[in-house]
């Protein structure tokens, strides 16, 4: 197989050590910063080893013939997996580099959407994990998560790893933390000390019983991608516009937790008086988190022209209904049910526009947001990624991009707490009463899955940290 047009790679001195570190090892994980090489990495060591795999099996059962009829059987198949279908072209393309087309000498024959076909009867599919269900279990010679942080949490566990069982295929993690989440705990802490170490604590056992020498990794920093001699500034930039906790994950690629409290409000710079001057917004957005036990809450927001996010009002009560069987058009001004307290809230602000207003809906209940659909609600889906919101709340607040207005939603967010280290929970914090937190962040849906990070100046290598779909 030739390989003459492909370009060369020259790995910086960290992926070099990334390479060497997993040369003998079945999985393979790279852990970094932002823009650190990681799918650059990733694509040159899926390369080495297709190239592996198709010199053995060419030596163990001899040359590929083409199987007859329309759906050939592929003599190899890979899997390259990422967070969601748009993130995938990022290792799509380099792979694209490093195999080379065929035409001019390099590997790839053939290019679909979801399936690539490779010299030599070898097939790589494409698939996003954000529907797990459909992650078709075939068996694969090799498989590579990119941003393997951001897949959920049972996609490796209870989708993927089967798939390697047959052919005792490889894999191949490349990612930045996401804190103590499934790559910390079941990938990371399997080769690196550490990390077993903590994780052993946490479940009882030895650091011995977590660590498995089939899995070797290597973990460096954004600044270390020396590629780009722009990325050293940039981290130290970085270090000042972003709160600690974001900076750690996304420039030091630190799997840390950081305790306590998750938003750090500053009464003067983030609590804003009564009567905001609408002239200011150039557009407006709700969300609603339907409680059935706890408190149901509904935030309105409005982007300044400036581009900062202001919380207008919020309303939050347990205990009331959804199911207004009365006459809407007569009850809607007085009637005590969601709808109507829904419906004066926005009508306080917006006026005979407030049917315009984006009213973002969790998925999670249907039969409520179909009665504000049929009311004539502009009801829309919430982005509901909690730790995509949380980087983008915590990070706009320490820029001053966000502010918050009433006493209700201040008095949520400062009491949002992740646990004390060493402790462990399955939601992101201690406490449940996070309602106010929710509605909010439905609100602020749009800037939250645009991807855009709002600091004040843009960090390049942060843009694009995760929530774009
Ligand atoms: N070995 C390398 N040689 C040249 N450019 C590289 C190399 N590694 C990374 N880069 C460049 O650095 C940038 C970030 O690399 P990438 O692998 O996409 O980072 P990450 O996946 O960690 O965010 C890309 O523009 C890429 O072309
Ligand atoms: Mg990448």
């Amino acid at each position: 197989m030739s390989l003459r047009s492909a370009p060369r790679y020259a790995p910086t001195a960290a992926q070099s050590r990334f390479h060497r570190k997993v040369r003998r090892a079945r999985f393979a994980v790279a852990v970094a910063g932002r823009r650190g090489g990681k799918t650059q990495a990733g694509a040159a060591e899926v390369r080495e080893r297709i190239l592996e795999d198709s010199a053995r099996k060419l030596t163990e059962v001899g040359p590929w013939r083409p199987s007859e009829g329309k759906d050939p059987k592929p003599w190899l198949r890979y899997c390259v997996v990422s967070p969601t279908y748009a993130l995938l072209n990022e290792p799509k393309m380099a792979l694209q580099a490093y195999l080379g087309m065929a035409a001019s000498g390099g590997m790839i024959i053939e290019q679909g959407p979801t399936e690539w076909w490779l010299v030599g009867g070898i097939r790589i599919d494409f698939r996003s994990g954000d529907r797990p269900e459909r992650l078709v279990s075939h068996g694969y010679d090799g498989i590579w998560l990119d941003e393997a942080a951001r897949l959920k949490a049972g996609v490796w566990a209870e989708n993927l790893r089967a798939t390697l069982s047959d052919t005792q295929g490889w894999a191949i993690f490349t990612s930045t933390p996401l804190g103590r989440n499934w790559l910390y705990e079941q990938i990371w802490a399997k080769c690196d000390p550490k990390a077993a170490a903590e994780v052993a604590k946490l479940q009882g056992k030895k650091p011995e019983d977590i660590l498995d020498p089939s899995f070797q990794g290597a973990t460096w920093t954004t600044a270390e991608n020396t590629a780009l001699a722009h990325l050293a500034a940039e981290m130290a930039q970085a270090q000042i516009e972003l709160p600690e906790e974001q900076f750690a994950r996304n420039y030091r690629a630190d799997f840390d937790v950081f305790p306590g409290q998750i938003f750090r409000l500053i009464e003067a710079r983030h609590l804003l008086g009564h009567g905001p001057d609408m002239s200011r917004f150039k557009s407006l957005s709700a969300g609603i988190d339907i409680g059935s036990t706890h408190p149901t809450s509904c935030s309105l927001f409005g982007e300044t022209w400036a581009g900062k996010w202001e919380e207008i009002e919020t309303e939050s009560a347990a205990g009331v209904l959804f199911d207004d069987s009365e006459d809407w058009a007569r009850r809607k001004s007085d009637g005590d049910m969601w709808t109507s307290r829904v419906y004066r809230l926005l009508e306080r602000w917006a006026g005979p526009d407030w049917h315009r207003i984006p009213l973002k809906f969790p998925a999670d209940r249907p039969d409520v947001r179909q009665q504000f659909e049929a009311r004539g609600f502009n009801v829309e889906s919430a982005f509901q990624e909690h730790e995509a919101a949380i980087a983008w709340f915590q990070t706009a607040l320490h820029s001053g991009r966000v502010a918050v207005r009433s006493g209700v939603l201040w008095r949520c967010l400062t009491n949002i707490r992740r646990p004390d280290a060493g402790k462990r929970s399955t939601k992101a914090w201690v406490d449940e009463n996070d309602d106010e937190w929710d509605g909010a962040r439905y609100a602020l849906s749009e800037p939250i899955a645009s991807g855009e990070v709002p600091t004040r100046t843009s960090l390049t290598a942060m843009q694009q940290w995760g929530a774009r779909r």
